[in-house]
């Protein structure tokens, strides 16, 4: 974002009190926002833990350093320090503004600068106040999945009907076809393809169809670590001929879930096989499960909930990061005999189970899928 974009929000020549200065320091050890703050020649005087957590910077390193240093090239950021040093005006940016780290992947925040006005009145520095959004920028696209996903479906499920009846005609004239030949004809085998590619026609409909009206979940208790196991068993099979080395290390400590017996094991079904797909010839399939120490649910009328983390990582081909967005996508697919529909089933199951799904991919290294699941005691 531009820095011209960025919204003024007015004159704040706050006052600075000098009653407990002790509670201000502690509160800024503590809080979870970067707090950084320069003098007026643009030094930094007060760098707080988590700026130093979000920056990867110690406090000690980053005293006494100019701003220039600190934002360098990072355009936004360096206007909005401006704005408060020298017009001594406060400005925030909280649209599309990542924070550049030289070791780490940039992090989508927003950003507030204010100038400091001391008890006299007089304009000595500015303080600017970080914020991550990286929590908050999963769950939109949690969010906006789903609401594609819903759209997608209704539509796609009144279409799919359609076809499904010509399609019978189809494969009813196919089967006639081949009582008519004789029996050592070669044309049977045509009629054979015919027959199996319409079959998986209506396999691709009937997934379709499903995804626009689903059944209605059937919760009960669910093992996450047996149905985990079951399908390494099958996928182990699957992979026979190629080189893939399947690891499970699930937390024998967690309980049985609420959920979905079915639904869940074609949830992990659909993500392991994708792993498994992503990789060419050589590779590893990990599989770990724990509580998660990042989210909690909340539901209305019930108490907030743990979560549990099922992490699903391979060492394929990654995600390009333009077909990140399209990947979710009903019939997005980059395989030769994939229909598209696994990610897009999987993201209507984690939503019917209120869970999240995250996705952490590098092209050419391996991709990381992370569904944290409720765990309702
Ligand atoms: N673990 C992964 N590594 C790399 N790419 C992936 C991974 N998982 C999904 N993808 C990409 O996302 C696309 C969509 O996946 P999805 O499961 O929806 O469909 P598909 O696997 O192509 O077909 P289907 O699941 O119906 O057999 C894939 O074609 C692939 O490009
Ligand atoms: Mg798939």
């Amino acid at each position: 974002m531009l820095p011209e974009q960025c919204k003024t929000t007015g004159k704040t020549a706050g006052k600075a009190s000098s009653t407990d200065s002790t509670l201000y320091g502690m509160i800024l050890e503590n809080i979870d926002r970067a707090v950084v703050a320069f003098n007026q020649d643009g030094r930094i005087t007060l760098f707080n833990p988590a700026a130093e957590a979000l920056m990867e910077r110690s406090s000690r390193q980053m005293i006494g350093q100019h701003y220039q240093e600190l934002f360098k090239e990072q355009k936004t950021l360096l206007y909005l320090v401006k704005v408060a040093l020298v017009d001594g005006r406060s400005i925030t940016d909280d649209e599309g503004l990542y924070l550049h780290r030289s070791n780490a992947a940039p992090l989508p925040v927003n950003a507030y600068a204010a100038p400091i006005y001391t008890h006299r009145g007089d304009h000595d520095g500015a303080v600017m106040i970080i914020r991550d959004l990286s929590r908050i920028k999963e769950l939109e696209g949690t969010l906006r999945r789903a609401d594609r996903l819903s759209m997608l479906g209704t539509l796609a499920a009144g279409l799919a009907h359609e076809i499904k009846n010509p399609l019978g005609g189809i494969k009813g004239a196919a089967q006639l076809l081949a009582m008519e030949l004789a029996e050592k004809s070669s044309l049977l085998d045509y009629t054979q393809i015919m027959i199996k590619e319409v079959e998986r026609i209506n396999f691709i409909i009937e997934e379709l169809m499903d995804l626009g009206n689903p059944r209605a979940p059937e919760i009960g208790d669910v093992d996450l670590s047996r149905i985990l196991n079951d399908i390494i068993l099958l996928q182990r099979e699957a992979a026979r001929g190629q080189s893939i080395k399947f690891t499970l290390k699930l937390d024998p400590s967690i309980p049985p879930i609420k959920g979905d017996e079915g639904f869940l094991t074609r949830l992990f079904l659909n993500l392991i096989k994708n792993a498994r797909e992503a990789i060419a010839r050589k590779g590893e399939v990990l599989i770990e499960t724990r509580i998660s120490s990042n989210y909690h649910m909340t539901c209305p009328g019930r108490r907030s909930s743990q979560m549990v983390d099922i992490t699903i990582s391979d060492t394929g081909c990654g995600i390009e990061a333009e077909e990140m967005d399209r990947i979710f996508t009903p019939y997005f697919t980059t395989k030769s005999t994939g229909s598209g529909l696994g990610l897009a089933i999987c993201q209507k199951i984690i939503e019917d189970h209120h869970g999240l799904l995250k996705i952490e991919s590098s092209p050419g290294e391996g991709t990381t899928m992370i569904v944290s699941l409720p765990l309702y005691r």
